[in-house]
């Protein structure tokens, strides 16, 4: 019986310990000429649609809001690393392997995600969208 509950305890120390590790742990790909990136041309994306790309060589998406503002955050799930899908009924992100939401902004609406997904910084160069990762403060 002991070791039934002593599995049961890793198992859940493990769901709940190793998306916070990951979230923690640096990215694969070393910053540099690959911090900013270009998406996409100005007047290619709807409003209130996402275009997926890859960033630090990982998931990452670009949101036209429908007041026509870009926003783009990571597109991998804070949970278990699944790739969260735009919901535009809703303005939210969906992830479809254990269910986590996340709003527009990045924060969890609902779990088991508890960390937020990180949000990167948008720039328009003449009609081109670049995606960077936000300047840390001083
Ligand atoms: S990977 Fe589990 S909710 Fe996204």
């Amino acid at each position: 019986m002991n070791r039934i509950l002593g599995g049961g305890v890793a198992i859940v120390a493990a769901y709940i310990l190793y998306p916070v590790i990951r979230f923690l742990s640096p990215p694969s790909v070393a910053l540099g000429e690959q911090s900013k990136v270009f998406v996409t041309d100005t007047g290619i994306m709807k409003r209130n649609t996402a275009k997926y790309f890859k960033f630090l060589d990982e998931p990452a998406v670009l949101v036209r809001l429908p007041n026509g503002t870009y926003t783009s955050l990571s597109a991998k799930c804070t949970h278990l690393g699944c790739t969260v899908q735009f919901r535009s009924d809703g303005d939210y992100f969906h992830c479809a392997c254990h269910g986590s939401e996340f709003a527009i902004t990045g924060k969890v609406m609902r779990g088991p995600a508890v960390l937020p997904l990180p949000k990167y910084q948008v720039s328009v160069s003449g009609e081109k969208i670049f995606v960077s990762v936000p300047i840390e403060p001083a």
